[in-house]
């Protein structure tokens, strides 16, 4: 059986998987780099390559033990080749490549948004298909008809933060720690979502369309004005954001599913890990008869199984690049989902 050692060193995270031609994961191994960028607020992109070159072969390794497998047990090798940083890009590439060459094996070069968005579907029987696909994470809030594997169509986007940034962004001026996701959510467990009403950007715009900076901008007016009465405030403020990014997030996935007829919601990315979200939706959307599927959260932040699993779509179809070619791939920090496919098509006749 064939078997896929995917790779993903996009930004901050190095990650190998073992995974299966079926798609079944084997093993999914992540050295995060939190506590390496969380000093400066954000990820520096020349510590996170640096990172990633002293991590990859000892990452690779674990892998492929957790895997219960050997070198001469993978099939094909998967790196991510764009979007990202493209100093961290070029570590899993290159690292790939020379797997590629030295062990006469072939490539699968993927997009990160595709793992993202296939990420929901890993490890289940549902086949991911006709589904409305929201991708909410650090870099990108996207939203996407997933008609079926290696086929999408990007229906909207933010026009300026992701929503990732904006629980980053917010975190900060609050002097939490980053990233700061986690621990909005954990204050917002304390307070009241009701208690201030944040405006909710672009939702009654007819278009699928985001913004978040303006939510962003909202909170750090609000905490001008309190000056020594935010500091009690904090969980009230954290949950009413929350309660203002939940809302936007709503209703736009339901706008997509009117907009294509789709009945399936599925949600990936960083911030699909929040607990509040997860349960808002679930109430929100059964009621309405959607199928919601939520990537598990092992699969939620950056991974290579999630990479892997969408490789093996392109394997069982035949698309891979055979050694030989090699040196018509590049890496690219900004290729769009559909200009990688277009790529696919024009490059390699698949
Ligand atoms: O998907 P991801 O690992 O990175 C990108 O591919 O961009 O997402 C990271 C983002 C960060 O902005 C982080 O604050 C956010 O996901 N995040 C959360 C939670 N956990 C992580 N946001 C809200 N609630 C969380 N529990
Ligand atoms: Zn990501």
């Amino acid at each position: 059986m064939g078997m896929i050692l995917a790779i993903d060193t996009s930004c901050d995270d190095t990650s190998v998987a073992v995974v299966t031609q079926k798609g079944e994961v084997l093993s999914n191994v992540i050295s995060s780099q939190i506590t390496l960028h969380a000093p400066f607020g954000g990820v520096v992109p020349e510590l996170a390559c640096r990172h990633h070159v002293e991590y990859i072969d000892a990452i690779a390794e674990e892998a492929l033990q957790k895997a219960g497998c050997t070198l001469n047990d993978i099939t094909a090798v998967a790196p991510t080749v764009s979007p990202g940083l493209l100093p961290a890009l070029l570590v899993g590439y290159s690292f790939a490549k020379g797997l590629s060459a030295s062990r006469a094996i072939p490539l699968i070069p993927q997009h990160h948004m595709e793992g993202h968005l296939l990420s929901p579907f890993i490890g289940k029987t549902e086949t991911p298909e006709n589904s409305i696909g929201l991708i909410v994470s650090g870099g990108h809030t996207q939203l996407y008809a997933l008609h079926q594997p290696m086929q999408y169509e990007l229906l909207g986007e933010t026009l300026d933060d992701s929503a990732g940034e904006a629980f980053d962004k917010v975190a900060k001026m609050l002097s939490l720690p980053y990233p700061g996701g986690p621990e909005i959510e954990r204050k917002a467990e304390e307070g009241n979502g009701l208690a201030i009403s944040f405006p909710r950007p672009m939702v009654k715009d007819k278009g699928l369309s985001f913004s978040f900076s303006g939510l962003k901008t909202a909170v750090m007016i609000y905490l001008h004005k309190q000056k020594a009465e935010a500091e009690e405030n904090i969980p009230d403020i954290c949950a009413s954001f929350q309660m203002a990014v939940r809302d936007v997030l709503i209703k736009k996935a339901e706008r997509g599913l009117k907009q294509t007829g789709f009945k399936s919601l599925s949600v990936c990315g960083g911030v699909s890990c929040n607990n509040f979200l997860r349960q808002e939706f679930k109430e929100y959307f059964s009621a309405k008869g959607i199928s919601l599927h939520f990537a598990k959260k092992e699969y939620c932040t950056d991974n290579a199984a999630m990479i892997g699993f969408a490789a093996s779509f392109y394997l069982r179809s035949g698309r891979c690049i055979p050694q030989a070619q090699l040196q018509a791939l590049d890496c690219n920090p900004n290729l769009s989902l559909s200009d990688f496919h277009e790529l696919w098509h024009t490059k390699y006749n698949h």
